[in-house]
């Protein structure tokens, strides 16, 4: 028997690619998305499969999520196994900064989706949190660990940290939930995952992508003079999620970072693109500057690769000329 998925936010970055990974492996999904930060481009090529069923539907909409439970409920008994993935999120920076539309469906949508995955008798929960948790202690030798204490910047700083502080408080509702032997399940913390096929082009990577390429100059932030990040290729990120689906021992409750130890400055981050774009003179400005973004984000990802097989396969050269062919072609 194959296990059923129930996949929130299944058009965007992480859920897009997870239906598809599981889909190729004899699985079935019921995903949702109310396209916010994505659409139906993503996942046309997986649309059709008789394995997916596929809404239009939000997380904040209980109606909706009746609708979801109900048919969890009905197709049960046909599976092994019933696992929930929260893929769902507000997420690009520019939303960090709105307290109320990051709460209601980060916090009490996450909330709300953990109670019916318990409530259906979901034998898994799987919670993707943040690497933003850590804030302004995002760097430490060798990566900083999940048991590492953060260092959060709070209002009296910056707003932007309303989300980390949103994205920490699901990780203690899905350690709740395990402890007290409702569902199994664990939170992850991404760092700064990329695909080659984000539709808002507000991440860094596609925002040096299309600036380099219609213009051959990019307008960065004054803080990318010096920051340095790792890159997440979403096929990485997405096998890291399945991995830690199927080690039971490893769905204790706790958190696992998931991230590349690739760690490169913004400025070669840019030269890299240029490369790849085969221009050679770039012209970089700066302009803005952003509170409460850490220079380094490094995480260490020894305990994952300690409880599971996981370990990242794309490099940033290969996942950036990916970004590109893809670029080119949807040109
Ligand atoms: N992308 C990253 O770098 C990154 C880093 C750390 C953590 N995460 C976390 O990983 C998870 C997946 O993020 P992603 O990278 O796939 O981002 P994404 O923005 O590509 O995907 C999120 C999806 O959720 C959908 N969505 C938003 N609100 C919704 C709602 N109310 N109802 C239904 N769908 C809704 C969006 O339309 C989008 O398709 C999120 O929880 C995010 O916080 C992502």
């Amino acid at each position: 028997m194959s296990s059923l998925y129930v996949i929130s936010g299944m058009a965007g970055m992480t859920g897009n690619e997870v239906a598809r990974q599981l889909l190729r492996r004899g699985d079935h999904v019921i995903g949702f998305d109310n396209f916010f930060a994505s659409s139906m481009d993503a996942i046309s090529d997986i649309i059709d499969e008789p394995a997916l069923l596929f809404f239009a539907y939000d997380l904040d909409n209980l109606a909706q999520m009746a609708d979801i439970s109900a048919r969890v409920v009905e197709r049960k008994g046909r599976y092994d196994r019933v696992v929930y993935i929260n893929c769902a999120a507000v997420v690009h920076t520019e939303w960090f900064y709105n307290i109320n539309a990051t709460f209601d469906t980060n916090v009490v949508g996450m909330r709300r989706f953990l109670e019916q995955a318990i409530l259906v008798g979901a034998d898994v929960f799987i919670n993707c949190s943040t690497s933003e948790v850590y804030s302004m202690r995002s760097w430490e030798e060798g990566g900083v660990r999940e048991s590492s204490p953060v260092l959060i910047d709070t209002a009296e700083q910056s707003q932007r940290t309303s989300y980390a502080a949103g994205k920490l408080l699901t990780e203690f509702f899905m350690k709740d939930a395990v402890d007290k032997g409702l569902i199994a399940g664990c939170s992850i913390r991404f760092a700064n995952v990329y695909s080659k096929n984000e539709r808002f082009a507000k991440h860094i990577i596609p925002h040096i992508l299309n600036s380099l390429e219609r213009t051959g100059q990019v307008t960065l932030l004054e803080n990318s003079r010096e920051n340095r990040r790792t890159f997440l290729h979403n096929f990485d990120s997405c096998a890291a999620v399945l991995a830690l689906v199927d080690a039971p021992g490893a769905l204790d409750g706790s958190v696992y970072n998931v991230a590349t130890d690739e760690e490169v400055t913004i400025l070669d981050l840019v030269a890299l693109c240029a490369r790849l774009l085969g221009i050679d003179d770039v012209h970089v400005e700066f302009e803005g500057f952003r509170e409460s973004d850490p220079k380094r984000r490094l995480l260490s990802t020894e305990k994952l690769r300690g409880r599971t097989e996981w370990m990242p396969v794309i490099a940033l050269e290969e996942g950036i000329a990916q970004c590109v062919e893809h670029m080119r072609a949807g040109a």
